[in-house]
């Protein structure tokens, strides 16, 4: 906690402290949540106090928590916050009518409980979707209850306040939208275009994002900036490459050349390892997975992109470098030759798709270019 941030929760009521111990939540962890949450949205600490008493509100609008084509993955995420957490209080009190996964209905009663709120707080409730929506043959291969996944999530997105599309399946589409997609997998903004929609990318999201962002819809009663593939500004404004705790060995042209060698083990850059962090925009490097413990170059692994649209087809093969870019190799400045990389990438993503970009260019060439740039800066 910064000493900004330190001032700023000394200014929080002591009647809010005090109503959140008796919900068995210390003042130090609520306080220590407020503090996080708040740097993660990149907001000023003196809106720690307002962040603090928004989330003790009554008002807490019903969530309606969808499922369709999808790995389960970012329920897992959510159910994985170890218990307990101020977090996962905002989830209960947030009151989630209805979850197929840890919902303890089931069948009619379970789609009765979800009309239900769709009529009560028509204009009020938050819709979550996990996973994409199927729309070939009628939308047969995923029904619930009768009905079609995109006639259900066109009118339970309509009737929202907000929609947030948790997971890179709900937000472009994913997997099951890969070429040749063979069940018309649509997006969830593709399938109720012109809803209030965010979109939370990533394969599983990470849910301290969903958190923030509820947190910021229930601070200022709206959904926070976003980019223009509708993704908060947040937490998807800046590269993975920009923040890798690895990009100093980027710089200084020290590449890890196979899984297990000595620059890997030495935690040496992944780039020659096929790492996407370069084209690919998302907090993973400062907010990290499973409570702030690791994230996947962290782990040794190069980044997938699995945060950006259409990567299974665009960022494959995971396991090969990116395109090689003119003059890329070890950058006078670190800036200099990630602009260059960003506009070369984006390029190639706009003509062809990376994958594309692969197999024409598929240069056996490309060590050797990065070695003669290295050996031209020596
Ligand atoms: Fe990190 Fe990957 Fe960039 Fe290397 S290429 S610095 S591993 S994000
Ligand atoms: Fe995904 Fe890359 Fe983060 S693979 S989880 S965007 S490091």
């Amino acid at each position: 906690m910064t000493d900004e941030h330190k001032t700023q929760t000394s200014e929080v009521p002591e009647d809010c402290l005090r109503r959140w111990e008796a919900r068995g939540i210390g003042r130090r962890d609520f306080l220590k949540f407020c503090s996080a949450i708040t740097a993660t949205l990149a907001l000023p600490a003196s809106l720690i106090p307002q962040v603090a008493q928004a989330m003790e509100g009554d008002n807490r609008p019903p969530v309606i928590w969808m499922e369709f084509q999808g790995c389960t993955g970012d329920t897992e995420a959510l159910l994985r916050a170890s218990a307990p957490t101020a977090a996962e209080l905002i989830f209960d009190y947030l009151s989630i009518d209805y979850n197929e996964t840890i919902m303890a209905a089931a069948g009619h009663q379970a789609e009765e409980a979800k009309w239900a709120t769709v009529e009560k707080y028509k204009g009020q409730y938050i819709a979550v979707v996990e996973g994409s929506i199927p729309t070939a043959e009628g939308g047969i291969y995923c029904t619930i209850g009768g009905e079609s996944a995109y006639d259900i999530v066109r009118k339970v997105c309509a009737n929202a306040a907000a929609t947030i599309a948790v997971g890179t399946c709900a937000s472009f589409g994913g997997i099951p939208a890969a070429a040749p997609n063979p069940t018309g997998a649509l997006s969830v903004s593709q399938a109720v275009p012109g809803a209030t929609i965010i979109n939370l990318p990533g394969c599983p999201l990470n849910v301290e994002n969903l958190t923030a962002t509820i947190v910021h819809f229930l601070t200022f009663g709206k959904l926070p900036a976003t980019d223009e593939l509708g993704r908060p500004k947040f937490a998807y404004g800046k590269r993975i490459h920009d923040n890798c705790e690895r990009r100093g060995h980027f710089d200084a042209g020290q590449y890890a050349e196979k899984f297990g060698d000595a620059g890997h083990r030495q935690g040496h850059c992944l780039y020659k390892l096929g790492c996407k962090g370069p084209a690919t925009y998302h907090n993973c490097p400062t907010v990290r997975y499973n409570e702030g413990t690791s994230w996947p170059v962290m782990a040794g692994h190069g980044c997938i992109g699995c945060s950006e649209p259409n990567f299974w087809d665009s960022m494959s093969p995971f396991y090969r470098r990116l395109p090689q870019v003119p003059g890329f190799g070890i950058e006078q400045t670190a800036d200099k030759v990630g602009l260059g990389l960003a506009a070369a990438v984006a390029g190639a993503f706009a003509a062809h798709g990376v994958a594309s970009a692969f197999r024409k260019g598929d240069s056996l060439e490309d060590d050797k270019v990065l070695k003669d740039d290295s050996d031209a800066q020596d």
